[in-house]
This record gives structure tokens, C-alpha cells and sequence, in this order.
């Protein structure tokens, strides 16, 4: 039998290239390998997105740039995490098992506490149970469905450490392997995209390239990337030009050779060299990009793939409630 694995996505709008190859790339790379089951996590979202708009949005946005991108409903398991209430369920019982210190010790909400301390305002100031108790949440997701395999980028890799702990106090208790132990799949060598101005790409610097806008934004927002001011008959460095960079996640290793070529050669302006990559980057999301387009055009449809991925997930999720409750007792 096939490992598991398991994808979390935080549903963040706006899409960009960042996270195509960063993140979704690489992650839909495993359904080759795995029993891939990836999901929407919607209530972790809840904790910070408070605007129903935009919350209800985000959801189908990356529902669909997920499926645009390659997601194959018929291979894997596809859902949103609000659609499956025994989440919630071994939330609650694996609360009775995570001490408070555990949590106390979680990187982001210990960045919280540490912001709050500087800013000299009360130490919980702004900080909601939903971000405290964000591992527990994140450990039942994880614990639910048997996951062998969690693909996290390292951020991530104590909330695994964190569902071992928890998994494995349980265990513990029991005297018996109630649940399995998932460890973690730390994607070292998936790229870090950098961005407009060079730095890593990320919404936070305003400095990404959107993965499915149009066609003329996306030639727009290319022709921001910085360069410096080399006249065109100048010979280039392909290996320090930030375009250049860009056009190496488009293009095959011959393309790559015979552009830096012509960027040693001189003769080529920044102007240019901005189209080429924009040609490159076109030829790839174009189809993407009008998969994308025909998904948001019929939502109705987009949450019949999910509620169907929800009804393969049920009963696997039921499976590991019952388990547990049997263990405990409560059945
Ligand atoms: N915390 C993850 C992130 O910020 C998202 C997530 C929620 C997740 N539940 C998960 C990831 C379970 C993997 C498994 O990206």
C-alpha cells in the first residue's frame, strides 16, 4: 500500500508565481508518489480573516488555482476542512492530551507575546484561542487521516513535531497505536522564488508576479522587474539579472543557454530580455491561466468537486474518530 501524504493550504488570494513553484509545484509532484490528500484549512484561516467576503472569496481562489494548476480531483482527495466536523471532533480530544505548555512554546504564538512585550502592551493583546490552540487544529488535520507525510516548508516543522507529541502521548495512555505518527516531509530544495526587486517573492513586499492575472498584467508587472542601467549594446551578466533568474523557471536548459548567449553578447536591452521572459512565462500560465478562468466562472461547480472530495474523506476521518473513542471510552 501506497504512504500517505498530506497537504494543508491556507487560503491566501492573489496567487503568484512564489507560490506556484515554491509550493504548489512540489506539492502535487507527491500524488505520483503518495496517496495524495490535500485540503482546504478554512477555519485556520478564520483566525485572522474576519471579513466574510473576502474570506468566502479566498476559498475558491485557491480552490481553483489549485485545481487550474494541475489538481486531479479523480486521484486525490480534495476538500475543505469546514467540510468535515470530525476535525473538530478530535480537536476536542486531543486538547485533553496537549498540555498548555506545549502550546505556550509555539513559535508563532510566542512571536505574538514577544511583539506585544515590546510594544509594551498586555501580552495577550490581539491574540485569540484560535491562534493559541492553531497547532492542536492543525495536529488533528494531520492525525485524522492516517498521514504518513506532511510536506511543510520549515516554519512549519514544529506544529509536526507538536502532532507527534500529541499522537504519541495518546498512544502512551493507551498502551496501544490508537494513532499514527506523521512525520515530516521538509521541502529543503524547493525554489525560493525571488521577486520583482529581487528579494523573495511574497505578498508582504508587493513584489510578486501573479500567477493567473491577464495577459497584459502580466506583461505589466514584468516590466517592473529592476535592472540596473546598462545601455543595450552593453554585454550582460545572465547570472546576476534578476529577468534572467525569472525566465530560468520557464524555460528548459537549451532556451536557458541560448539566452544568457545573447545576454554575454550585448546588443540585447533590458526591454528585450523583459520580453523573452514575459514570452516564457506566458506559454506556461496562459493554459493555466484560462483553466483558472473557467473554474471561477462556475462556483457552483468548484464546490461540488469539494463537497465530493469531503464525501471521500468522511469516512476515513470517522474511521479515526471511532478508533479513538473506542480507546477512550466513549463509544
Ligand atoms: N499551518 C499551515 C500553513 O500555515 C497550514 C495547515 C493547516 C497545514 N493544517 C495543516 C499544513 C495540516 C499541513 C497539514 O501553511
Amino acid at each position: 500500500m501506497k504512504e500517505i501524504s498530506l497537504t494543508g493550504i491556507k487560503p491566501t488570494g492573489d496567487l503568484h508565481i512564489g507560490n506556484y513553484f515554491g509550493a504548489i509545484k512540489p506539492a502535487l509532484e507527491l500524488a505520483k508518489t503518495y496517496d495524495a490528500r490535500y485540503f482546504i484549512a478554512d477555519y485556520h484561516a478564520l483566525n485572522t480573516m474576519k471579513n466574510p467576503v473576502e474570506l468566502n472569496s479566498t476559498i475558491r481562489q485557491v480552490a481553483a488555482g489549485w485545481l487550474a494548476a494541475g489538481l486531479d480531483p479523480e486521484k486525490v482527495i480534495f476538500y475543505r476542512q469546514s467540510s468535515i466536523p470530525e476535525v473538530f471532533e478530535l480537536t476536542t480530544m486531543l486538547m485533553a492530551f496537549t498540555s498548555k505548555g506545549l502550546m505556550n512554546r509555539a513559535h508563532a504564538y510566542k512571536a505574538a507575546v514577544q511583539e506585544n512585550n515590546e510594544r509594551g502592551t498586555d501580552p495577550d493583546a490581539g491574540i485569540n484561542m484560535g491562534l493559541f490552540t492553531y497547532p492542536v487544529l492543525m495536529a488533528a488535520d494531520i492525525i485524522l487521516f492516517d498521514s504518513d507525510v506532511v510536506p511543510v516548508g520549515r516554519d512549519q516543522v514544529q506544529h509536526i513535531e507538536m502532532a507527534q507529541d500529541i499522537a504519541q502521548a495518546i498512544n502512551a495512555n493507551y498502551g496501544k497505536p490508537v494513532l499514527k505518527i506523521p512525520r515530516a516531509g521538509v521541502q529543503e530544495y524547493s525554489a525560493v522564488v525571488t521577486g520583482l526587486d529581487g528579494r523573495k517573492m511574497s505578498k508582504s513586499y508587493g513584489n510578486t508576479i501573479p500567477l493567473f492575472a491577464p495577459e497584459k498584467t502580466l506583461r505589466k508587472t514584468i516590466m517592473q522587474v529592476v535592472t540596473n542601467s546598462q545601455a543595450v549594446e552593453e554585454p550582460k551578466d545572465p547570472d546576476t539579472s534578476q529577468i534572467f533568474l525569472l525566465y530560468k523557471l520557464f524555460s528548459d536548459a537549451e532556451e536557458q543557454a541560448a539566452l544568457a548567449a545573447r545576454y554575454r553578447a550585448g546588443g540585447m536591452g533590458w526591454g528585450e530580455a523583459k520580453e523573452e521572459l514575459f514570452r516564457a512565462a506566458n506559454r506556461e500560465l496562459a493554459p493555466m491561466r484560462e483553466r483558472y478562468d473557467a473554474i471561477m466562472a462556475d462556483i457552483p461547480a468548484l464546490d461540488k468537486i469539494l463537497e465530493q472530495g469531503a464525501e471521500k474523506a468522511r469516512p476515513i476521518a470517522a474511521a479515526t474518530v471511532n478508533r479513538f473513542r473506542k480507546a477512550a471510552g466513549i463509544d
